[in-house]
């Protein structure tokens, strides 16, 4: 197999990265600036060719695995429609190119209706005697991190706002908390339909990754925001992150110190640091984000973010009811996990920070003809990873040119306006201009030469990205490319056994259609914004992430989300020589090999475990 040929006079790309594998250096320590928290643990949890992999348990410890199903009792539960009452269906190209439809009404059935097609079990899978759930979400390792919480109106008692958590494996909303009634405006902004909050449980990431969970509990984030946000659109419902509360309010909205295990002392965190033991606290929910959902087209939807941090203190007064489960009986503290995510905390709204609505921008369309007729609500259901790919699939160019289309964050815009402002679905739920870009392996696409390519989401980006980038790249346009699609070729050359070493030696990555890294602006905007962006960073690279599947399926093929992958490795192949852009994620489309050892079953109803 041809590996990367390149150009006369540059140096050759495997040899740069075998350069990488040979050094003994660990990754990137002489880049790692000692004043940022955040850059320091994304340094120190690099996986390297040859510094070895970041810090984990080595081997798992099964009678452990924490149960990825976090329930409060006893509380007052309600069992949501299932499934609910079939909304008008929405063909799956019409969410991106097509206004929403008319906004339902919040009811126990629209409610059930966006949990159904956003964080809802979508199957359960059986083979050599383990049975296991999926999710609508995909989740790193399917362990499940994320939780949600919904504030809303009770339905059935008008006036009263409640904060439930949803427990997905029966699809029901745990009532934590009800607001004596008053005026509620302060939380739930006139016209607003409901909050959707979202929590971590690091543990479960932590018992299998280690030091890297942190990075995967956030990429999990991002894909639930973007989950939501595409099923709140099947509702004719916008979402829109409330980014100006602080991590204490969040708290206090979700309840981590109701009915959950206590914090441990900080002295304690160091000292049980990578030893087995009870440490229950590790099982404490982070605070992550809340959601606003309200009816699409409401770009007058005003929040005041100190009267709703006012409204917010109020919770720790309210009569909370139900203890949480325990997750796992012996527990292994990864410190810097909880460190990091100390740090990174956000305290308050940034000086002058405001909620907007950017007017719904539809995203470019080539042709619909080239999805299959699905709808978004099948789509979203029958997402699932791919395990390997079949390495001879050839995807139309079209075909790759739509699905990059629909990964653009300001969607169609006019001549002379640039990528950037996240205005279109899912990213507008979002509140800053988009911070990720992708480098692409292109493998298979007809019509298109293989070789690494790159697709500028943000093209405020360009002039410093190609500074800090090889200067012997190309960025050519390929043939045929959109006017509207800022991707361009940086090189020729088959990159299959690149993709595979890069991607921690995982085939996937070379047997599909294309595969990719999303690369951050990375210190300038700790630097600029502050620490409390490095989650975020995640949660943007999530949300692309969920677009990329559902593209994906949605023309016939899969998918994969790839966390392993040797940081510095892709860094090296594209000349990125400090922390000024990193690679985040990365990512794999292609025609999936389907285990037909492993029998499916429907999600509900369940075989009643916890697994
Ligand atoms: C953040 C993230 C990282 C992932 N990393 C990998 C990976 O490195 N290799 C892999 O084969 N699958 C990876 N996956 C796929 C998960 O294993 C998959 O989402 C999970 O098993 C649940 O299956 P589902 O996506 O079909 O629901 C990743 C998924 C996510 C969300």
């Amino acid at each position: 197999m041809l590996l990367l040929r390149p150009p006369r006079r540059a140096a050759p790309l495997l040899p740069a990265v075998h350069r990488v594998a040979m050094s003994s250096t660990p990754a990137s320590p002489s880049a790692t600036p000692s004043s940022s928290p955040a850059a320091e643990y994304h340094c120190r949890t690099k996986h390297s060719l040859t510094a070895g992999y970041a810090r984990g348990p080595g081997r798992l410890d099964w009678a452990n695995q924490p149960n990825p199903f976090l329930r409060f009792s006893p509380s007052p539960a309600t069992p949501l429609p299932n499934p609910p009452t079939p909304a008008a269906a929405v063909p799956y190209p019409a969410l991106f190119h097509a206004p929403p439809p008319p906004p339902r009404p919040l009811s126990l059935d629209s409610l059930s209706d966006l949990l159904f097609h956003s964080l809802a079990l979508s199957a359960w899978k059986s083979a050599g005697g383990s049975t296991w759930s999926l999710r609508v979400n995909p989740s790193s390792g399917n362990l499940h991190p994320t939780e949600a919480h919904v504030l809303f109106e009770d339905p059935r008692a008008p006036g009263r706002l409640v904060l439930s958590h949803y427990a997905p494996r029966d699809h029901l909303l745990e009532a934590r908390a009800t607001l004596p009634a008053g005026d509620r405006s302060a939380l739930l902004p006139p016209r607003a339909t409901a909050v959707l909050a979202l929590s971590s449980v690091f543990w479960r990431e932590a018992w299998k990754y280690g030091e890297r969970a942190l990075r995967y509990c956030n990429h999990d984030v991002g894909h639930a925001l973007a989950a939501v946000a595409l099923a709140a659109a099947t509702l004719g419902w916008d979402a829109r992150l409330l980014d100006g509360l602080s991590d204490q309010d969040l708290g206090r909205l979700v309840g981590v110190d109701k009915g959950c295990p206590a914090p441990a002392p900080p002295d304690k965190i160091k000292m049980v640091s990578g030893k087995k033991g009870p440490a229950p606290w590790v099982e404490r929910q982070h605070p992550d984000c809340a959601l606003l959902l309200f009816p699409a087209g409401s770009e007058e939807t005003e929040v005041d973010y100190g009267r709703m941090s006012d409204a917010l203190r109020e919770f720790d007064e309210l009569e909370w009811v139900g203890k949480a489960n325990a997750l796992s009986k012996d527990h292994v503290v990864w410190d810097v996990i909880y460190k990091t995510a100390e740090a990174v905390k956000k305290h308050q709204p940034m000086p002058g920070e405001r909620f907007s609505v950017s007017p719904w921008n539809m995203s470019s369309k080539l042709s619909e003809g080239l999805y299959k007729d699905l709808t978004a609500q099948e789509v979203v259901r029958r997402r699932r990873s791919a395990v390997d790919m079949d390495g001879t699939h050839v995807m139309g160019k079209e075909e790759f040119y739509q699905i990059l289309l629909h990964c653009l964050p300001s969607g169609e815009v006019s001549p002379g306006e640039r990528q950037g402002p996240q205005s279109a679905l899912p990213f507008r739920v979002l509140p800053w201009d988009a911070e990720v870009h992708a480098a692409l392996f292109v493998h298979r696409v007809s019509g298109l030469p293989k070789g690494l390519y790159f697709l500028v989401r943000n093209e405020e980006h360009f002039d410093t990205l190609r500074h800090a980038m090889r200067q012997d790249f190309e960025w050519a346009r390929p043939d045929g490319c959109p006017d509207g699609l800022p991707l361009y070729r940086l090189m020729k050359g088959d990159c299959q056994r690149l993709a595979m070493q890069i991607s921690c030696m995982q085939d996937i990555a070379s047997h599909g259609c294309f595969s990719l890294g999303m690369i951050a602006r990375f210190e300038p905007v700790l630097d600029d914004k502050g620490e409390w962006m490095y989650p975020r960073l995640f949660w943007e690279t999530g949300v692309l992430g969920q677009v990329l599947y559902l593209e994906a399926h949605a023309v016939g093929i899969s998918a994969t989300g790839i966390g392993c992958y040797f940081d510095d490795a892709i860094h090296e192949v594209l000349g990125l020589k400090d922390l000024e852009f990193q690679s985040l994620y990365h990512f794999t489309v292609g025609a999936p090999v389907v285990d037909r050892r492993i029998m499916s079953l429907p999600a509900y109803p369940g075989p009643g475990i916890d697994a």
